[in-house]
């Protein structure tokens, strides 16, 4: 670990510190994030190199933040992997915070919010792709390179070849804001769509700057959810009423979303509509929502998105 110098302290990571560091002999600077594995064999695990393979895999779009190597160190006679990533200078919700909260601070620009939508539905779309969901999706897990207004998918879990900790590292309350709602009422099987209803989250959260469903507990996040979408019954979510944590609750009537997002325009709406579907079966695709009426028209840094992602790809088949 001395190639790196260690920086400052730039986030609280559920297994420990994550630290902006330089590496000595090139000059950049990385993150450095750790990584407690599972004490079951000598050695790293591996399911531990799988999912760090797969990671890398994934970082290879340009929307996911990059692996650029990994340490294995012992500390405390115990292993520890640093996962060393590129670093990018802010996460999305730092950057929302800067210019202020909700009604009193200044509007994400709306080239922006679709710029970061798409390129947030981009990476989504690529991780599904090779078979990944990420189901931990918020704002503080979306980096932002504020110069470029980059925007990279950070914190994949490593949820099977990693000890998850009951609590975090900080004892910090895991949020329930953007978790859809079939896995809030005990669905046991779930689907990539639970990403694609965090994204609905995060695309209202940047059109408004205040988060759209911030329950304290399970059952005050399903009603947060159900009076803004309405209560969902059997007729459009087949099979709801029988999810484990199913019960009766208050038959709320769904509001229109036009009203809610009057900054938003029609194809936007839409597009929200859609990713907020109750149905996991029916909700939009990520592949879907590229193809989107609301990404059709040429928006800000669009072609230069998808330039970079072409050329990467060239660049990796030779
Ligand atoms: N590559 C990076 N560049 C800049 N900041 C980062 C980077 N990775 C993480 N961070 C910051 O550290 C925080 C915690 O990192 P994260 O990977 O989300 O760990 P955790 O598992 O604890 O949520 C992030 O919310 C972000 O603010
Ligand atoms: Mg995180």
């Amino acid at each position: 670990m001395d190639q790196y110098e260690k920086l400052e302290k730039i986030g609280e990571g559920t297994y420990g510190k994550v630290y902006k560091a330089r590496e000595k002999n090139t000059g950049r600077l990385v993150a450095l994030k750790k990584t407690r594995l599972e004490m079951e064999e000598e050695g790293v695990p591996s399911t531990a190199l799988r999912e760090v393979s797969l990671l890398q895999m994934l970082s290879e779009s340009n929307h996911v933040v990059k692996l650029l190597c990994v340490e294995h160190v012992e500390e405390h006679s115990k292993p520890v992997l640093y996962l060393v990533f590129e670093y990018l200078s802010t996460d999305l919700k730092k950057y929302m915070d800067r210019t202020g909260k909700g009604a009193s601070g200044t509007p994400v620009p709306k080239k922006l919010v679709k710029s970061f939508m798409y390129q947030l539905v981009k990476g989504i779309a690529h991780c599904h792709k090779h078979g990944v969901m990420h189901r931990d999706l918020k704002p503080q897990n979306l980096l932002v390179d504020d110069t470029r207004e980059c925007l990279k998918i950070a914190d994949l879990g490593l949820g099977r070849a990693f000890s998850i900790p009951i609590k975090s590292y900080t004892h910090e309350i895991v949020t329930l804001w953007y978790r859809a709602p079939e896995v809030l009422l005990g669905a046991t099987h779930y689907s990539p769509a639970v990403d694609i209803w965090s994204v609905a989250c995060i695309f209202a959260e940047l059109v408004r700057k205040v988060a759209l469903f911030p329950g304290d507990c399970e059952l005050q996040q399903l009603l947060h959810i159900f009076k803004l979408l309405g209560t969902p019954s059997e007729d459009e979510w087949p099979g709801v009423t029988k999810l484990r944590d199913w019960h009766e609750f208050p038959n709320w009537a769904p509001q229109d979303l036009a009203k809610v997002f009057p900054a938003l325009e029609p194809a936007g709406v839409d597009l929200m509509a859609r990713m907020f579907e109750y149905d996991p079966a029916k909700r939009i695709s990520a592949k879907e929502a590229l193809a989107h009426e609301y990404f059709e028209d040429d928006f800000e840094d669009k072609a230069a998105v998808d330039t970079l992602e072409s050329e990467a790809i060239r660049v990796r088949e030779g």
